[in-house]
């Protein structure tokens, strides 16, 4: 294929003799905001536009109780020229949809919107109805126990969906709950295109649950012992078909201990399962994991590490043996080859010197681990491969299919670098595949 045919595809375009290119304002806003905010205002940027090319003003609000969503692109677009047009795809009572698109050609900025006034007047307060509905826009996705409001007048039913807008430099989910005058998932009312914008929605619940989402990291000297805080400020709105899951994993060393955990939507795992596993019990060092997957929001919603701590044996008090082993656990990082000592439990008569790979729920690293174990070969997961959300390795283990970089703790990033590198690649494929979506 020709270079040039390539960037064609790619959507770079040559200008045209005798054709003038222009300049464009150019922004994008994806937000939820306060009624009262409004009318809000913006400052465009520039963007120069490939010859034949035209300005173009997209502004989209939708609004469920006192909430506001705000979607606007400006831009260069292919569409032939249009006055400005303000339209009503869905009028309240309730939720309602509106729009203004304008594409022009007349001059250099001729996009020129700058506020969301034309799109905007402060409506006389409805008359309450009988009806109460949650009402939630939100981009995060909506809480279970949402505020319920009171409906106004000539609304029946409540409205529980998730919006799609991709397009025109947007991409972005907005889930949707309010009140409507009809039944069924129809707020778009027969909307599949705002200007460069692609709408589609969905109300089957089980396709927009939402998640706790994070991840902690936690390593001191009694982890086993003392249950510590495990809860997550975010929550994260999965992919259809995905549920929410929740994995903590513990090692004790003995002299140091670390707890790691992490919350988050997954693909992998079975639907609603549950369990403590120790996959390496005392004497020496202990590795136990606590695993979730469940199907309803919010649920992946331990609040702490005694999910696990509280499934362990109990410890008394180790019965000091003969031998001696260096000890370390190092969630990111090698231990070093001077790791403190310590004696032994009695049953623990040789020292462990190995590492396990974890990657999944966001997290790629190699830990390090030393201590005493009972037996002179052995491995502390019994080449488990699954643990939760996190695919794991231990020194020893067959390395898996698709070889992964290994070294010390910067595998982190190293992943994140290979998944810029994937995502460019995809785009430069998509952009290939499809010029104009
Ligand atoms: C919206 O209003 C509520 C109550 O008036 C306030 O608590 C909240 O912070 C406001 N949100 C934004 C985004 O301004
Ligand atoms: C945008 O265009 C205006 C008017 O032509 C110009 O004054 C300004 O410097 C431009 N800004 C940028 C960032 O190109
Ligand atoms: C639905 O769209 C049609 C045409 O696009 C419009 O006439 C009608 O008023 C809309 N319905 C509502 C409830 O807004
Ligand atoms: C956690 O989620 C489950 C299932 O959704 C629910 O039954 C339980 O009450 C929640 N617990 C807390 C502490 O929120
Ligand atoms: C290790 O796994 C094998 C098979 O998965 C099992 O038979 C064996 O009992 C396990 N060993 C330990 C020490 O748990």
């Amino acid at each position: 294929m020709s270079p040039v045919l390539l960037l064609a595809l790619l959507g770079v375009t040559f200008p045209l003799p005798g054709v003038q290119a222009l300049f464009c304002q150019f922004a994008t806003i994806q937000d939820v905001w306060n009624l009262s905010d409004l009318p809000l205002q913006w400052t465009p940027k520039n963007t120069s536009c490939a010859s034949g090319m035209g300005c173009q003003d997209t502004l989209v609000l939708i609004e469920s109780g006192p909430q506001v969503s705000v979607v606007l692109s400006k831009g260069c677009t292919e569409s032939k020229d249009q006055e400005p047009r303000v339209t009503e795809h869905r009028m309240g009572p309730g939720l309602s949809l509106v729009s203004y698109t304008f594409v022009c050609r007349q001059e250099d900025f001729c996009n020129n919107l700058l506020t969301s006034a034309p799109l905007w007047a402060p409506q006389p307060p409805a008359g309450a109805g009988s009806l109460r509905c949650p009402v939630c826009l939100s981009m995060e996705g909506c809480l279970e126990g949402t505020t319920e409001e009171i409906c106004p007048k000539g609304t029946t039913h409540c409205y529980n969906g998730l919006l799609r807008l991709r397009g025109g430099g947007i991409f972005s989910k907005l889930r949707v709950q309010g009140c409507m005058p009809q039944p069924g998932c129809n707020l778009l009312n027969g909307t599949q295109e705002i200007g460069p914008l692609g709408m589609t929605e969905n109300c089957n619940t089980k396709d927009f649950l939402t998640c706790h989402q994070g991840t902690t990291v936690e390593t001191q000297r009694n982890s086993a012992q003392k249950p510590t805080d495990w809860t997550t400020s975010n929550t994260k709105m999965c992919e259809a078909g995905q549920v929410c899951q929740e994995t903590l994993l513990l090692v004790d060393g003995g002299l140091t201990s670390t707890l790691v955990g992490t919350k988050g939507c997954s693909t992998v795992g079975a639907q609603n399962s549950q369990k403590t596993t120790i996959h390496s019990a005392p004497p020496g060092v202990l590795v136990a994991s606590y695993t979730h997957f469940c199907s309803s929001n919010l649920c992946n919603n331990a609040s702490s590490s005694s999910v696990l701590l509280n499934s362990l044996p109990p410890q008394a008090a180790p019965i000091p043996g003969d031998r001696q082993c260096p000890t370390c656990v190092q969630l990111f990082g090698t231990c070093s080859s001077d790791s403190p000592r310590m004696t032994c439990p009695r049953g623990a008569t040789h020292c462990y010197d190995g590492y396990i790979h974890l990657s999944g729920g966001g997290l790629t690293t190699t830990m390090s681990i030393q201590g005493c174990v009972a037996q002179p070969s052995s491995s502390l997961l019994n080449h488990t491969r699954q643990i939760g959300i996190f695919s794991v390795r231990e020194k020893g283990d067959e390395p898996p299919p698709a070889p992964q970089p290994e070294g010390g703790g910067a595998g982190g990033l190293e992943s994140l670098t290979w998944w810029v590198g994937l995502a460019l690649a995809l785009a430069l494929w998509w952009g290939a595949v499809c010029p104009s979506c």
